[in-house]
This record gives structure tokens, C-alpha cells and sequence, in this order.
């Protein structure tokens, strides 16, 4: 568990420590990270899938979407799984699901919006993964969410109710995070470019504490 990978060798400059310290922030997180995921957080339209897709590529590692592994796992996608079977069986896949790919080692795991909330799940997530929060206000959720129906929470008379009522109840959870990262409207480059720096300092004030 407790080495420290140094998988590219890209000008690696001596720290203070035992451990070589990497010379890109790239690969400082990598090195942070150790064999753990990073999971994005946050509710629907803050950018999980988009922003993860583009920090895996950025970090060289692998990439996966907890929400398309759950309707490959199922056979159906999370619309016919709600109407069908209802949530609490869409949540108990879920778990499951997430379990497994906390296992996989460092990757960039996006999760669904519900994942952070179950406490089984936080608990796993704050084990052996280091969260990451992205932040949106809800202009920016309304207006990614209304481009796509394929969210079963929100076909209710009111969705941007709906969505500052989930605000309400799960931002204070989200706030659990490792890292909180503000998603903004701009180039999800921007944001891909915050999650790094972000983690980079993270790992910096944590550095000892990793696995
Ligand atoms: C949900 C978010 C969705 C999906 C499901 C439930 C939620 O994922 O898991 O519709 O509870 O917030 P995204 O956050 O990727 O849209």
C-alpha cells in the first residue's frame, strides 16, 4: 500500500522526503492519488461525466461513469429502471456498482447526482477514493439539465423547484468532500484545469497522510 508511484519519470525532482517529488502538478497528483480514484461528486448538470472524461484523459489514467455502468449492468437505462422497479432498487444497484469500481484502483469515477447521499456509499467513497465536489449555482444546473429529459428526479411540475430543494438537502452532505471545486458555465477545460490545482494542493497539505 504504501508506495509511491512515479509512473512517468517526466523530470521527477527531489522533494524534501524519502519520495521523489513529481515535477508536474499532473504527476503530483497521480502521486498523491497512489492507487485510489478520484470521484466526482455533485448534483445533476455540474459537469461529472463531461469535466471526468477530460481529467482522466489530462491524467493519464482510466475513465469511468458509474451511471453507465449501472445501465450496462441492468440491460436499461436509468429512466426505464426508475419507472419499472422504482429508486430504492435504482439506489441498491447503484451501491453496488460503486463498490466495485472503488476497487479498480486510480481512475476518474463520475457518480450520479443520489451516489454521495447513501451513507454506505460516502463511507466506501471516504475510504478508498478522494472525492471531489464540483460546485455549480443553479442557473448553470437548470440550463445543462433542461438539454436532456433522461433525469427521472426531475419530470415534476416544477424542475428548478426540485432542484433548489435537492440543493438544500444534499449540499450540505457534498460539502463532505475531500475537494470542492466551483463548476462554472465557461470551458469545461477551466474547470478540468481547477480539479487539478485543487487536488494538487490538497495532496500537498495532506502529504504523510496518504495510503
Ligand atoms: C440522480 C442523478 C443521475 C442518476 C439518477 C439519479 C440523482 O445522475 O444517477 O437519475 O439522484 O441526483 P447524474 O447526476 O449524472 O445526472
Amino acid at each position: 500500500m504504501g508506495a509511491r508511484r512515479d509512473q512517468d519519470g517526466d523530470g521527477a525532482a527531489r522533494g524534501g522526503g524519502a519520495a521523489l517529488r513529481e515535477a508536474t502538478r499532473e504527476g503530483r497528483v497521480r502521486q498523491g492519488l497512489g492507487t485510489r480514484p478520484i470521484v466526482l461528486i455533485g448534483l445533476m448538470g455540474a459537469g461529472k461525466s463531461t469535466v471526468g472524461r477530460r481529467l482522466a484523459a489530462r491524467l493519464g489514467l482510466p475513465f469511468r461513469d458509474a451511471d453507465t455502468e449501472i445501465e450496462e449492468a441492468a440491460g436499461m437505462t436509468i429512466p426505464d429502471i426508475f419507472e419499472m422497479y422504482g429508486e430504492a432498487h435504482f439506489r441498491d444497484g447503484e451501491r453496488r456498482v460503486i463498490d466495485r469500481l472503488l476497487r479498480e484502483g486510480a481512475i476518474v469515477l463520475a457518480t450520479g447526482g443520489g451516489a454521495f447521499m447513501d451513507e454506505t456509499t460516502r463511507a466506501a467513497v471516504k475510504e478508498s477514493g478522494v472525492s471531489v465536489w464540483l460546485k455549480a449555482d443553479l442557473d448553470t444546473l437548470m440550463r445543462r439539465v433542461r438539454k436532456r429529459a433522461n433525469r427521472p428526479l426531475l419530470q415534476t411540475p416544477d424542475p428548478e423547484g426540485t432542484m433548489r430543494a435537492l440543493m438544500d438537502k444534499r449540499y450540505p452532505v457534498y460539502a463532505m468532500a475531500d475537494v470542492v471545486v466551483e463548476s462554472h458555465d465557461g470551458a469545461h477545460e477551466e474547470v478540468v484545469e481547477a480539479v487539478v490545482a485543487a487536488l494538487d494542493a490538497h495532496f500537498d497539505t495532506t502529504a504523510g497522510d496518504a495510503p
